[in-house]
């Protein structure tokens, strides 16, 4: 539902205000609507997007990311190849397979899955490839777009919080917008895309002096630190939207119990699987919230949306 610009669209109940949630495979799920749209316009004209994949070594994590990257490409009609060299490839095999891929006509994204072996050189692997390709957005060239305000590929996640934003019709232009956590791959480039959408943005970290003061102003708080339950309900500001980035697994009961207290269904699913998923925000702080991104469901769901934008994006502008 679209809302006027600032409007959160919350339930009035006997006990006070229900927060929105923000349904992050509902948006995920428009997204990739409109990417298919797009895919079957560009193979009608006899251009197929591709994406390629490299994935080192055996971390289950990364291959279920993968696996679930591919199979959205097949939805979706994108080409995708997945790469999978052994862990012990070293650097130059690899920034051999990256220029055979930034080379090819048919390849119009590549994607090094992180994290890589500790004894790969990750940053220089990132900076070979093709900045035109590099669907994830890590090349410094297209940070530094990004920062400079020009059309660039930009992180997948960051990208996915601000689509959140947009398409629920919240207002970015004019907010306090604070981000916790300062990595290259979200803190910063979330940082960067807030204020390039006109809000007035806090970068906090492990290091700030009293957190609670500038998350407690916030009207829109990004948290992305990758600790559970990190942001407590006395951080949050009454009516914030709440953007969580942390996908954290707790497997201890009693954590779970603090965290959902009395919830029936968390605690089933713990007790199926022995762990269950908390965001960086505690889950006690939504019900402070005007709007806040579930976990899961969120954040999460819209990283391989975007992913599937910036392909297309980068077939469009490299050969449409
Ligand atoms: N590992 C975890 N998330 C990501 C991501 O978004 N991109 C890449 N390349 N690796 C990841």
């Amino acid at each position: 539902m679209t809302m006027s610009s600032g409007t959160i669209e919350s339930v009035r109940t006997e006990d006070g205000v229900s927060p929105r949630i923000l349904d992050g495979v509902a948006i995920a799920g428009e997204i990739k609507a409109e990417v298919a749209l797009e895919v079957q316009e560009l193979r009608a004209r006899g251009i197929t997007p591709g994406l390629a994949v490299i994935l080192v070594g055996e971390v289950p994590a990364s291959q279920i990311y993968v696996r679930s990257k591919v199979k959205t490409c097949g939805e979706l009609g994108i080409h995708s190849e997945m790469l999978t060299p052994p862990e012990s490839i070293t650097t130059e095999e690899m920034l051999e397979l990256v220029a055979e891929l930034n080379a090819r006509e048919d390849i119009d994204g590549i994607l090094i899955q992180l994290p890589l072996p500790a004894h790969v050189d990750t940053k220089r692997l990132l900076e070979a490839v093709s900045p035109a390709k590099d669907v994830d957005g890590f090349h410094p060239v297209n940070a530094g777009r990004l920062q400079s305000g020009q059309p660039a590929l930009a992180p997948c996640t960051p990208a996915g919080i601000v689509e959140i934003l947009k398409r629920s019709g919240l207002a970015i232009a004019g907010k306090h917008a604070v981000v916790v956590g300062r990595s290259d791959i979200v803190g910063k480039p979330a940082a960067m895309m807030l204020l390039n959408a006109s809000a007035t943005v806090t970068v906090c970290h492990s290091r700030t002096v009293d957190l609670a003061r500038f998350t407690r102003d916030a009207d829109i708080l990004v948290a992305a630190i990758g600790r559970a339950g990190f942001v407590t309900a006395e951080m949050v500001k009454p009516g914030a939207v709440l953007i969580d980035v942390g996908i954290n697994r707790v497997t201890d009961a009693a954590e779970v119990e603090r965290f959902f207290p009395g919830d029936a269904g968390r605690a089933a699913g713990f007790a199926k699987r022995g762990s269950t998923v908390v965001g960086d925000i505690d889950p006690r702080a939504f019900a402070r919230s005007g709007a806040y991104t579930p976990v899961p469901g969120g954040v999460g769901a819209l990283t391989i949306a975007m992913l599937m934008k910036n392909t297309v994006t980068a077939a469009r502008a490299r050969r449409g």
